[in-house]
């Protein structure tokens, strides 16, 4: 609900139970009053800005004494060149070379789908759209907040169009801006590297300021992700208070955590600003991606209940959001790019004999691309290797009941391919240097409508042609020549954006096309991991790291901003390709089966027992995937048990899953304190037959037998008693 009062010309943005207040003062700057847990409607908060004479903050033109200063204000969105000293959330250069602005507000408006044109965006809620206005050089600033009766979370975004006759340069328009009004708080930030993604860093914020950015690398990257906690130092799983900044955003980016020089604490994010400088010509308007923030004082878990939720409900395409999605085997850990015709159908054969819906043929079945050396661009089959096409697997799996998926690197392009023959000026590349390859692949110039339309007409041929499905789209590369033969030199430092838009327009295109088209996001395991990407791929490929010990600690640190509905798991071979490691089959499967579920084997080369056993998890994860799919998830960990509950909406079952980690001798006893159960609720342990109530096992736990080795499963089926009132 969005409420002005107009006798305090505040804003109040009620959400289920947050409420975000700011105002407009009477100098028509906006002051940002408040985000936390609800307040009344109308309740004036205009105490909390408190103006004071701190000697060495300036006063604005205007300021009616020295206590106003924009320096000790608590600003909605911070601009440059009027004294405040923190960092600002607009820099604009004008043509007369200053980067000075100054909006005040102008009006607002109450909206309903109020999303940027070609980005992500959240759906639903209704949007407070605030208008501000530099009348110096004719540039207006929109502010978009959107809210939703049944979330914590509220999504920010911002807009400046150039209304004048000249062109100006935009430096830096971030997604929100927030005074926090102390800096009492422990950042979190989550950090990573191919096949080891997302690792949860803490820090106390101190003096200056805490920046998370994905460097120049063109995506969100392996690096750090585009989220940003802060939480009071007892903030635990369940209980304190906590923030969370999101972007929705899949290009280079900045997160940043100001300690300010009066101890507040001021959090921005946006698009990356450095080498960032957008031409805005007169009548043009630039456009944010959304950002979302979250506040709660359920610790991380009612964080993360709230990022998952707005994530499922209205982020992600609805028509895949709560759906169920097929239980596939993946070819790249069962046969890499050494694979003919006969090896697929071995393998799909095996695959339909044990349950599973699809069958992914992943990268290597195009011309030139034996290694990773060569190929992309033309994606044209190879008929040496498929003599019956990607037709004839696709027909192979139908015949068998399986749907077929197929593996793309839209953005790229190999030297040794005739795309790049034709068109070496549809790559980035600065044209005074040469390449710099990665991977030994050259990045497209997604800048170029013409080389998005080409990639789309091939992908489209493809997966019309041949029945497919399901796409897993890769990116094995960041970018590193930011330069786009198609731009103007002076619009070069608008091609990381750029590049990122045309990312998006393609998915999207893809999206409208193929409705019922299943796509997969993945960047060399989980390198884009990011809201942006969900919003047109339902699910993500979480790691290249399948390792179930490690792979249960991605997904852990994965699953405080994402659910695990978006994230992919997979069965591999033993022992680990990532890290020689081996753990049993049913602790794979323990991991693997708390999120969206599949094998990446070689299923030629197992036992018959192996085979029997996966037909069983198989059957199993069909019968247990609506708590993925619908559940609420909660983070359990003792020690160094990783473990994870999925409790049914109605808290009437939960299906808990995990992993031990290295068998101590003579261990303690262990206790699994399992969150979000019915505590007035009696629950069956499936697996052990003991009852107990949600309360006791809340607090005490469940008791975790001693393990028999080290990587052990944990899997626990908890089913509701009825009480005596259901029963009778
Ligand atoms: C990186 C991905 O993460 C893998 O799953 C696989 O698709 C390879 N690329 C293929 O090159």
């Amino acid at each position: 609900m969005i409420f002005f009062h107009s006798k305090t010309n505040t804003f109040y943005l009620q959400g289920k139970n947050v409420s975000y207040v700011f105002r407009k003062d009477e100098y028509g700057f906006l002051n940002h009053l408040y985000f936390g847990k609800k307040v009344a409607c109308g309740e004036d908060l205009s105490f909390v800005y408190r103006p004071c004479d701190r000697g060495f903050s300036p006063n604005f033109d205007g300021a009616e004494n020295r206590s106003f200063s924009l320096d000790t204000m608590p600003n909605e969105y911070p601009v440059a060149g009027l004294g405040d000293y923190r960092r600002p959330a607009v820099m604009v250069r004008t043509r007369d070379g200053a980067r000075q602005t100054d909006f005040r507000y102008i009006d607002h408006s109450v909206e309903t789908d109020a999303g940027a044109k070609g980005l992500p965006h959240v759906r639903g809620g209704e949007t407070l759209f605030v208008r501000l206005r530099d009348d110096r050089y004719a540039l207006t600033l929109e502010l978009y907040y959107t809210v939703w009766d049944d979330s914590d979370a509220v999504v920010r975004r911002a807009a400046l169009r150039n209304d004048g006759t000249d062109s100006v340069h935009v430096l830096n328009l971030c997604s929100f801006s927030i005074d926090l009004p102390d800096a009492d708080y422990q950042s979190l930030r989550l950090f990573g590297r191919p096949c080891s993604e997302r690792a949860p860093v803490w820090q106390d914020c101190a003096p200056g300021i805490c920046e998370l950015s994905s460097g120049q690398r063109g995506s969100s990257s392996h690096y750090l992700n585009p989220f940003l906690a802060l939480k009071r130092k007892n903030t635990d799983e369940t209980h304190g208070e906590v923030y969370g900044f999101q972007l929705v955003y899949s290009g280079s980016f900045s997160l940043s955590a100001e300690y300010t020089q009066y101890g507040g604490l001021r959090v921005r994010g946006g698009i990356d600003p450095l080498g960032f400088d957008w031409l805005l010509q007169s009548g043009e308007k630039f456009e944010t991606p959304e950002s979302v923030l979250v506040y709660s004082d359920g610790g991380l878990g009612g964080m993360s209940h709230c990022f998952h939720s707005l994530c499922r409900k209205h982020l992600m395409n609805p028509d895949f959001a709560f759906r169920k999605r097929p239980v596939l085997v993946n070819s790249w850990e069962a046969v890499y790019f050494d694979f003919d015709e006969k090896k697929l159908f071995h393998l799909i054969e095996l695959a339909a004999n044990a349950g599973m819906d699809m069958f992914v043929l992943d990268d290597g079945w195009f011309t030139c691309r034996n290694d990773d050396n060569g190929g992309l661009g033309d994606w044209e089959e190879d008929l040496s290797k498929l003599p019956c096409g990607l037709k004839g697997i696709s027909d192979k799996c139908r015949s068998l009941n399986m749907l077929f998926g197929l593996w793309f690197e839209p953005e790229m392009v190999s030297e040794n391919s005739k795309l790049f023959r034709v068109h070496p000026e549809w790559c980035l590349k600065n044209p005074e240097r040469g390449f710099v390859r990665g991977r030994n692949q050259i990045v497209l110039d997604f800048c170029n409508p013409q080389v998005v339309d080409y990639v789309y007409g091939k992908m489209e041929d493809i997966i019309a042609k041949n029945g497919i499905s399901y796409v897993k789209w890769d990116m094995n590369r960041y970018l590193a020549d930011l330069y786009s033969p198609y731009l103007p030199p002076e619009r070069q430092s608008e091609v990381q954006h750029r590049y990122v838009l045309g990312v998006y327009q393609l998915a999207s295109r893809l999206n409208r096309r193929f409705p019922d088209l299943l796509m997969e996001g993945c960047s060399g395991g989980g390198g884009r991991f990011d809201a942006g990407m969900l919003n047109y791929f339902p699910q993500i490929w979480t790691s290249d790291n399948t390792d179930a010990f490690a792979r249960a600690k991605i997904q852990y640190g994965t699953s405080l901003c994402y659910p695990p509905s978006a994230m992919t798991a997979h069965v591999s071979v033993c022992p680990n390709h990532q890290t020689g490691r081996t753990s049993g089959l049913d602790a794979r499967y323990a991991v693997a089966s708390s999120c969206i579920f599949g094998y990446e084997l070689d299923l030629t080369k197992l036992s018959q027992s192996e085979l029997a056993q996966i037909k069983e998890q198989i059957t199993a994860y069909k019968r247990d995937a609506d708590f993925v799919m619908n559940g609420d998830f909660y983070r359990l960990s003792e020690g160094d048990v990783y473990a994870f509950a999925q409790v049914s909406c109605d808290k009437s079952r939960a299906y808990v899953t995990g992993i031990t980690g290295l068998k101590q001798a003579n261990d303690k006893f262990r206790f699994l304190k399992i969150y979000g159960l019915d505590c007035e609720k009696k629950y069956r342990v499936r697996e052990t037959g003991q009852t107990m109530s949600g309360r006791v096992l809340e607090n005490i736990g469940l008791p975790l037998p001693q393990a028999e080795g080290d990587f052990c499963p944990v899997c626990y089926h908890l089913d509701g008693q009825p009480t005596s009132d259901e029963s009778t």
